[in-house]
């Protein structure tokens, strides 16, 4: 048997027979607006409710902005920092009096911090965000996949399961610098599209190791009070959207023409 840990959404869990197997690096990548973040609240919520303490890396919202965005789908993040069970270390701010602050953004200082913060909270800090990853390879993606197998294989030995974003630019649809993808143990691809003009987001299981994972597309949306859910396996496939807009429209006559 495997130990694997709760995401905190309950029908993902479902898609990853049971959870995310303890210890793993899971990266969450695709485009902005996509419910990459919303995911990871989920996660760190989910080991929170059980007692565990957590470290949340932000790198391109500020702590503050973490702290609400959690709020507003009931997670109650301010509790748990000041109770001493969650560190947010904040590399966006960069304030010089906060002890949870990076002053620059490179992976060493980050992993410095981590495990500062995993000496503060003890043996029960389980898991990890680093949210995202993408902006330590601005100005250098080719260091990604280098500095990828190094975060993995400093953290491993601290124990944590990670959940690590990276972002795909919104003009190519590429990764800032390769990497992480290749090195991670899991990947959950963030997708959206535009359907009869309103905004579908949908996420699919590309890579779970030692896991019989769901290979289905899930419309997914992400809802005021709740966060994000589950709907339904995407009815056409992922591939259909790449068809010139002539052709489907053929289709949909076509098909309607059948109907
Ligand atoms: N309270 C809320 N109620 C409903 N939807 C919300 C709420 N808060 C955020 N959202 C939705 O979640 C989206 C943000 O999702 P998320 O922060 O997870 O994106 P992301 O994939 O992390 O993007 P990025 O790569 O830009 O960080 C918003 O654009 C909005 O559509
Ligand atoms: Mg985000």
């Amino acid at each position: 048997m495997i130990a694997r840990l709760s995401t905190g959404v309950a029908k993902l869990d479902e898609l990853l027979a049971g959870g995310v197997p303890e210890g793993f690096l899971v990266a969450l990548v695709g485009m902005p607006g996509t419910g990459k973040t919303v995911t990871c609240l989920h996660f760190v919520w989910a080991g929170l409710k059980q007692g565990e303490s957590c470290v949340y890396v932000t790198t391109e919202e500020s702590r503050e902005s973490i702290v609400k965005q959690a709020s507003q789908f009931k997670m109650d993040f301010q509790s748990a920092i000041k109770e001493g069970r969650l560190v947010v270390i904040d590399a966006l701010m960069r304030e010089r009096e906060d002890e949870w602050s990076l002053r620059d953004v490179t992976v060493e200082e980050m992993l410095d911090k981590v495990i500062a913060a995993k000496k503060a909270l003890g043996r029960g800090c389980k898991r990890l965000v680093i949210d995202s990853m993408s902006a330590f390879w601005l100005r250098a993606p080719v260091r990604a996949r280098e500095q990828s197998y190094t975060v993995k294989r400093v953290l491993n030995r601290w124990g944590f399961t990670i959940f690590a974003t990276s972002q795909y630019a919104i003009t190519t649809g590429y990764a800032f610098g390769w990497g992480i993808e290749h090195v991670a143990d899991g990947i959950i691809h963030f997708r959206r599209t535009v359907a009869n003009g309103v905004l579908r987001r949908y996420l699919i299981v590309e890579k779970m190791r030692q896991t019989a994972h769901d290979l289905r597309a899930w419309e997914l949306d992400i809802l005021d009070g709740q966060g994000l859910v589950l709907r339904r396996p995407l009815a056409r496939r992922a591939e259909d959207e790449a068809l010139p807009p002539d052709v489907m429209e053929r289709i949909r006559r076509f098909a309607s023409k059948e109907g």
